[in-house]
């Protein structure tokens, strides 16, 4: 029922666990997988539906018993041998086999999905709807659950994921790895990337950040990683002071080429290489790891409250650019910010089109409207507001009613104009 993209995602049940076992070969772009979804029924199911586009689908198994299936619309639609009963638990097995490929977005005009470029190197662009491309999934931030990937590819080509790597086996021209997820995750932030392509530990930031900092990077950057790549560490360290407590095991960016643009999957954040000696390469650094609090540890309940993921992100970077240079620094660049919204046609933060998701404003305004609450409520209340919303919605969905009330809670004082004026207003207030 997402009040932008009523198509994503499914009823009666809710995702614990995904286990997603796939082998793929980048010089053929075939896979074949086998995923394994373990579920709670929340209403007596004859029948339900995964999210799932492509493939031959070989086989499917509920508890144990073969299921009938068939395709519709994005949808792989499954009726098990028996109706599952309201509260049950069930585990669901998938087999299927194919080349995977994007698939058109409902939110712009950029293809969303599984990505294999002309070297073969493989990575996952899936915000929002894009997931449904590489694995059959409940599509919605609604059910996050938690993942193992186990993915093998043909030597010499390296694969990664999501999470800690918990064991790699060699095999006669093969490697596996297999990666754990233990903190719930949206199934947009899934990914696996693969190619020709290093895993470097940064021990430098590890050391500050506390948590292990690892990149993975093409062999030239990793022969000599770019200017601002170590200061992660740094950043994170920054970001917890803020926000609170850093809320993975682990953290770093992977560095792919071709892709324009940056993305921040959880553990694991995708750049285009086109970014890393780029003048804004710092402040990206800064905005996909603040996605790992706000977009990721706490994700939107419906799309239309994507300003909670990239508003937070790009205040983010203010709030680093602030550190850095100063409160000047910070005004001139919100200053900058509201003069470009002016400037240009932009909806307000709140009603982002569905056809334009990241429309600019649920950036800059929506950054702005973070700096407008700073201004009104003052520094104290206002970082107080961010660590306690940060705390309280960890692991789970959050909608924009739900930041409300935690900074009018902290505050004390009613918001629902300034919110208003600010999220749903048809001009940019003065700060
Ligand atoms: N969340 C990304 C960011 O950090 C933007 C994702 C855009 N989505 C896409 N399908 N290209 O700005
Ligand atoms: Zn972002």
């Amino acid at each position: 029922g997402d009040s932008l993209y009523p198509g994503l995602g499914n009823g009666g049940y809710d995702v614990a666990r995904y286990i997603v076992d796939l082998f793929f070969d980048p010089g053929t772009g075939e896979m074949a997988a086998v995923v394994d979804i373990q579920a709670v029924a929340t209403a007596e199911l004859d029948r339900f539906n995964l999210d799932f586009v492509g493939f031959d689908v070989l086989e499917v198994v509920v508890d144990g018993a073969a299921a009938d299936h068939e395709r519709a619309d994005g949808e792989l639609i499954i009726t098990p041998a028996r109706p599952i009963a309201a509260g049950e638990e069930f585990a669901v097995s998938v087999d299927y086999a194919g080349a995977p490929d994007r698939i058109a977005s409902r939110a712009s005009s950029l293809p969303v999905g599984w990505i294999t470029g002309a070297d073969g190197t493989s990575y996952v662009i899936a915000e929002p709807d894009g997931a449904s491309s590489w694995y059959p999934v409940n599509d919605h931030p609604l059910d996050k659950a938690t993942y193992t990937f186990r993915v093998t590819v043909p030597n010499p080509w390296q694969a990664f994921a999501n999470g800690t790597l918990v064991d790699t086996i060699t095999d006669l021209g093969s490697t596996t790895r297999i990666y754990e997820m233990p903190q719930p995750m949206a199934s947009y932030l899934a990914t696996v990337v693969i190619g020709d392509l290093e895993e470097i530990d940064d021990p430098a930031s590890t050391a500050i950040a506390g948590v292990p900092i690892r990149n993975v990077l093409p062999p030239d950057l990793a022969a000599s990683p770019p200017a601002g790549l170590d200061l992660q560490g740094e950043m994170l360290a920054f970001l917890e002071s803020v926000f609170g407590p850093y809320p993975f095991d682990l953290y770093g960016i992977a560095v792919v080429p071709g892709f324009p643009g940056a993305l921040e999957n959880q553990t694991l954040s995708l750049f285009g290489d086109g970014f890393v000696n780029a003048p804004i390469f710092e402040s990206v650094l800064v905005h996909e790891l603040a996605h790992q609090w706000f977009g990721n540890d706490i994700s939107p309940g419906d799309w239309s409250d994507i300003w909670l993921n990239e508003g937070f992100a790009t205040y983010a970077e203010w709030l680093w650019a602030e550190h850095r240079a100063g409160p000047d620094r910070l005004a001139q660049l919100a200053e900058e910010a509201r003069e470009r919204m002016i400037a240009g046609d932009a909806p307000p933060p709140g009603r982002p089109p569905p056809g334009a998701l990241f429309t600019p404003s649920v950036y800059q305004w929506g950054g702005l409207t973070l700096h407008a609450l700073r201004l009104e409520i003052g520094d104290d209340a206002f970082f107080a507001t961010l660590r306690t919303y940060a705390a309280r919605f960890s692991g789970g969905t959050a909608r924009t009613a739900d930041f409300v009330a935690v900074a009018e809670e902290i505050s004390g004082r009613d918001l629902g104009a300034l919110f208003d004026a600010w999220l749903y207003g048809d001009t940019v207030p003065e700060l």
